[in-house]
């Protein structure tokens, strides 16, 4: 399995050099680093395929989720083609967000800040004070597309980085997860919410010692959560033989025995000791939760995060005794970032603006200058007092 799609960018990358120096000792603070963190947002998440969502979370054309992966706002939206896209929810005007709702529908996305809006491929369709502008083109100022791919199974995957990509997702886990549960883009998502949690992104893996890449097809593999589920013997719903399947890199899907529900939990890294989890309840029939059966599913999930931030606490002192299949990674990033003499970020989008775009921008700008002195003057005038 080849877990990584490793695509070096030199030509996206910060303008901050960066000192060149004497290798750092990753596994020092491997859980706990800030610095370590900000590599992975560069040398794991913007460049590596991510498992985030499933296909029958959008139902009608103009759905959409929004969320931040490695720091960089996110927008996976149906399209009127029923082909599941993401973007980087930047505007191209002036790179305020799109869309600030977790989750939406709409067949036009407008941005509030001047108007400009986009249809859900991504194209600017409206562009206030810019259209007539010599030189500015609509079709050069869509947003940033994200590279998405969906499985047979329904499991939409994306990967971040702008550059040329070598390779496809592994969807090896989700195929055979579909295959042996009945999971397709027909399952039914039933409901979906977020929760907190102080620990790590890697410890969700910690029991593979990569945290990341390598299934754990078995409630087995992972102490902390076979007994979690221990907890939750019960005749409603018996999660207690929940199979958990870990998603490279950042997802976990759990299946309900004897029963049409299965979860997914997207865990969204925050920083070295926080992560937001995104828990999605779908089923493989038509059937709804019942009030219990929410309960039960609520307190599972809880109880799972709770598991890993046990597990944090357990673990975040330690340094790893063996070296974690993460390592050569980060090492083979940071020795291109050597090479390269300043940080590469693969999934920032920062493209040069054309001549029509900044003489449009220019137009705009004074418009702007005119409208806020309109405003000082009348907000002048109606303070006196005549
Ligand atoms: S920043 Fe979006 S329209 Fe100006």
């Amino acid at each position: 399995m080849a877990p990584f799609a490793e695509t070096p960018i030199l030509s996206h990358h910060t303008k901050s050099p960066i000192e060149v120096s004497k290798e750092p000792d990753l596994l020092d603070g491997w859980w706990t680093s800030e610095y370590l963190f900000a590599l992975e947002r560069r040398a794991v998440f913007s460049k590596t395929w991510i498992c985030i969502a499933h296909r029958s979370r959008f139902t009608k054309p103009g759905d959409y989720i929004s969320m931040e992966i490695a720091g960089l706002p996110i927008l996976i939206i149906l399209g009127k083609d029923h082909i599941v896209r993401a973007f980087h929810n930047v505007c191209r005007h002036r790179a305020y967000t799109v869309t600030k709702k977790p989750a939406g529908s709409s067949l036009v996305l407008g941005c509030r800040y001047h108007g400009w809006s986009y249809d859900t491929k991504g194209n600017l369709v409206k562009a206030p004070q810019f259209d007539g502008i010599q030189g500015f083109k609509k079709s050069e100022n869509g947003l940033f597309k994200i590279q998405t791919c969906t499985d047979r199974g329904g499991f939409i995957y994306i990967n971040l980085s702008a550059g040329q990509l070598l390779e496809a997702p592994d969807c090896q886990e989700t195929l055979e997860l579909a295959t042996e549960h009945g999971i397709s883009a027909g399952s039914k998502w039933i409901t979906g919410w977020e929760l907190s949690g102080g620990f790590n992104w890697k410890t969700v893996g910690a029991s593979d010692r990569t945290g990341i890449g390598t299934s754990a097809a078995s409630a087995a593999g992972n102490w902390f959560i076979e007994k979690m589920v221990s907890m939750f013997r019960r005749p409603q719903l018996d999660v207690a033989g929940a199979k958990l399947v870990k998603v490279a890199p950042l997802t976990t899907v759990a299946m309900i025995p004897k029963c049409p529900l299965w979860l997914m939990l997207t865990t969204i890294p925050i920083s070295a000791g926080q992560c937001t989890v995104k828990c999605d309840v779908f089923s493989t029939d038509a059937t709804t939760l019942n009030k219990t059966d929410k309960e039960v599913l609520s307190s599972f999930v809880a109880s799972h995060i709770h598991a890993l931030e046990q597990s944090y606490e357990a673990v975040k002192i330690i340094r790893p005794f063996q070296e974690p299949l993460l390592l050569p990674l980060l090492k083979g990033h940071l020795k291109l970032e050597r090479l390269a003499g300043m940080e590469i970020f693969p999934g920032k989008r920062e493209e040069g603006k054309s001549e029509g775009f900044c003489r449009a921008e220019r137009v705009c700008k004074e418009l702007d200058q005119i409208a806020k002195a309109g405003n000082v003057l009348r907000s002048t005038v109606s303070g006196l007092d005549w």
